[in-house]
């Protein structure tokens, strides 16, 4: 084992194709194409993705590879997503990763994708100290992760329907905006009233989360707003992007200050797509100074879907000896 390794990483569980180089922790490279196919059709189409990934896997490794100045025989090791994700997606980075482990002769490293959002945080320094807690908020995913070890995390609270970054997508498509909305809300709702149009957090009990009603709130909010004024949406789009991703955003934060208290944690951060918002971003450094706690937020580039962060994961993996057979599968759903 080489105690100082080189590890490509590759990432294509979803609509954006990865691929990152990291040496002795150093991330050297991190490549991403995202497919914008997906907007036309209003979500991922997974038959469109995966076609994707087969067009820009080669292009993405070789960019990954020259910017890092690397040569293939360079290479200690290959990280992989292996899920959760869209299957067809991950089967293209899979196969890609086990063709070249096995024609290279060097070690498959299986990395969880969630695991990765949280272990975003440890790329850059100064990294988080354990215990952590980490809000994972992404397209697909919302967990309250506690983790004590690098590779050993917990998931103390979950969402029990949809993901925060589904519950932004589906409210902006409500709204008419283009897929996806997270970062369209984000952007109109900085110059809109956050306290023009209240919504009532959902009630779930202990730590986990439910998004689907919200929606269901917003659109019969919207439903009887429009009978009296059918421009409604467009006269006061700013003010309803604000009011929705305070709704959002507040209510991540209280579940999460709940989990601070109850666990007794002093590090805590957000990570996933999710973590990009302006809002929610703004509110974790609020609780930092409230609770007196060290906040972080990876950096822009290492919150949404990257390979920098599988290559991280792969990092730890390789120096435990944790090697994945070519016999691996990937999983579409979180099992647990
Ligand atoms: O982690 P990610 O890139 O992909 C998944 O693994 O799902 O997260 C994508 C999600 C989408 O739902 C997108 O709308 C949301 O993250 N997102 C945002 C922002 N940027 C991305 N949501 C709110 N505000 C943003 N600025
Ligand atoms: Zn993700």
């Amino acid at each position: 084992m080489n105690p100082s390794p080189t590890i490509l990483a590759i990432e294509s569980s979803c609509d954006d194709t990865g691929a990152a180089v990291i040496q002795n922790s150093n991330i050297l490279s991190n490549i991403i194409s995202s497919q914008k196919i997906h907007s036309e059709h209003g979500g991922v189409v997974p038959e469109l993705a995966s076609r994707d990934h087969q067009k820009n896997i080669v292009y993405v490794v070789n960019e990954a590879m020259t910017k890092a100045g690397c040569k293939k025989e360079d290479l200690d090791a290959i990280a992989v997503t292996v899920g959760p994700g869209l299957l067809g997606s991950l089967l293209v980075g899979l196969s890609y990763a086990k063709g070249m482990s096995f024609g290279l002769d060097i070690p498959l490293l299986e990395v969880n994708h969630l695991d990765a959002h949280v272990l975003a945080h440890f790329i850059d320094t100064p990294a988080p100290s354990l215990p952590f807690l980490c809000l994972l908020v992404s397209g697909g995913h919302t967990q309250l992760v506690l983790v004590k070890d690098p590779l050993q995390h917990e998931i103390i609270g979950r969402t029990l329907d949809d993901a925060a970054g589904e519950a932004f997508d589906k409210g902006a498509k409500i709204l008419g905006l283009p897929y996806p909305g997270g970062p369209v809300v984000d952007r109109l709702g900085q110059d809109g009233d956050p306290e023009k149009f209240p919504f009532n957090h959902p009630k779930v009990a202990g730590l986990d989360y439910s998004f689907s009603g919200l929606k269901t709130a917003l659109l019969y909010f919207l439903r009887d707003q429009i009978k009296t004024d059918k421009d409604f949406i467009k006269n006061n789009l700013n003010d309803l992007c604000a009011s929705w991703q305070k709704v959002i955003g507040d209510y991540l934060i209280v579940k999460l200050k709940k989990a601070i208290k109850q666990y007794d944690i002093k590090h805590v951060g957000i990570a996933g797509g999710v973590a990009a918002n302006s809002y929610l971003r703004n509110s974790l450094h609020m609780v930092g100074k409230e609770m007196g706690i060290e906040t972080y937020i990876p950096d822009f580039q290492y919150c949404l879907d990257n390979a920098a962060m599988i290559a991280k994961v792969g990092e730890y993996k390789y120096l435990k000896g944790e090697h994945a057979g070519l016999d691996l599968a990937p999983f579409t759903r979180v099992s647990k």
